[in-house]
């Protein structure tokens, strides 16, 4: 199968890619190489005769018609956002044009390819999402595929917004859509703004560790090598029009997550002055927190057959054997713009 995977040059988008080329699928990956962006992330891939590389934007229509055009991709994985939500509180216009008219520019594109080809009923346009779409949730509950959208911040909302016009695109025109919401991914290319890896390399540099309020904030954490296969799961067998669910069914407190981090860190690279968790400091929350993520991922278990298969404890260690071993990868993007520093306060 001849895959187009869009923002194939971020963190999610270049697992997949990684995942495809070695399950034998041709793939081209358009990205517009943002800040967010680095190609050494598929450097395991580059000079394979099943990969090429197409540098374009999602919003540039002229340029997805070419692209469309030179390749006929059988499927469209399109992960390409703007995906930091500190950087959507401090600038939400970028948010709004990429993720929501870039998605429907990309929509357009793709049914115009899907109608030159006689409307294939196994072509597929896979839009990538978040749980982040669902809102926040209290102590108790998870999200299902039925959960209402309630987002609470610019990023969610973009994202909430990009959801409903691939579900459009299919109930107007047929096109044949899955959607997947994903739970917080970790794992090796993260970039260094999230806040697994700002805990790992401040704690390499001996910086404070940053923990947003109080720390109480739970997410459901998902190794990124699991939601590559989760998604390559949902492509190929997942119903036109259904949307799945994804999660770890791991869910930890952020403290907890920071302070799961530090022991590894204290028996991979030691402090000889105390352990890493003497540097963890509470600063400033970000607006609009949401308190609480769950997936309940019972219809991709039950009817793709999926599951993950790194437990939380086992991906962290994963992760920061990564970061140690990889300081090439990490320090050439820390002079990247905004890295490294605070954003997303109140203004
Ligand atoms: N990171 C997570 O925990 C998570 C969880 C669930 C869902 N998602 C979704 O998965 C997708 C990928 O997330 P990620 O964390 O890998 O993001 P990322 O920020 O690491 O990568 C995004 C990629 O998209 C590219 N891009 C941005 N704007 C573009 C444009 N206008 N045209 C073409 N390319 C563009 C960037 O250059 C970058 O390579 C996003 O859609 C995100 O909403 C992420």
């Amino acid at each position: 199968m001849k895959l187009l995977v869009t923002g194939g040059a971020g963190f999610i988008g270049s697992a997949v890619v990684r995942l495809a080329v070695a399950r034998g699928h041709a793939v081209v990956n358009l990205d517009a190489l943002t800040y967010a962006a680095c190609l050494d992330n598929v450097a395991p891939v580059a000079d394979s005769p099943l990969y090429r590389f197409e540098q374009a934007d999602i919003r540039d229509a002229a340029a997805l018609k070419r692209v469309f055009e030179t390749h006929a991709p059988d499927a469209v994985m399109h992960l390409a956002a703007e995906s930091h939500v500190d950087r959507s509180i401090d600038g939400p216009g970028t948010f709004i044009d990429t993720n929501v008219t870039g998605t429907y520019t990309l929509l357009e594109a793709a049914r115009g390819h899907w109608l030159q080809r006689g409307r294939p009923g196994d072509f597929r346009f896979h839009h990538i999402s978040t749980d982040e779409v669902f809102g926040s949730l209290g102590p108790t509950g998870k999200f299902t595929e039925e959960t209402p959208y309630r987002p609470n911040s610019p990023y969610s909302a973009s994202k909430a917004a990009s959801d409903h016009l691939v579900r459009a695109w299919h109930e107007t025109y047929g096109l044949p859509v899955v959607l997947s919401n994903c739970s917080n991914n970790y794992g090796p290319y993260h970039f260094p703004e999230k806040l697994i890896p700002v805990i790992i390399l401040n704690a390499i540099a001996g910086k404070p560790l940053p923990v947003y309020g109080d720390g109480s904030n739970v997410r459901d954490w998902l190794y990124v090598e699991d939601h590559a296969r989760a998604l390559l799961t949902v492509l190929a067998k997942g119903r036109a029009g259904r949307a799945y669910n994804i999660g770890g069914g791991a869910e930890c407190r952020n403290l907890a997550l920071v302070e799961t981090l530090c022991a590894i860190l204290d028996e991979l690279r030691p402090d000889s002055a105390g352990p890493h968790a003497r540097r963890i400091t509470f600063v400033e929350d970000r607006p609009g927190h949401d308190a609480r993520y769950a997936i309940d991922a019972t219809r991709i278990r039950e009817e793709l057959g999926w599951q993950p298969a790194v437990t939380l404890e086992e991906g962290l260690r994963r992760t920061v054997s990564w970061y140690l071993d990889n300081q090439d990868w990490w320090r050439k993007l820390q002079s990247r713009a905004g890295v490294g520093k605070r954003l997303g306060r109140a203004g």
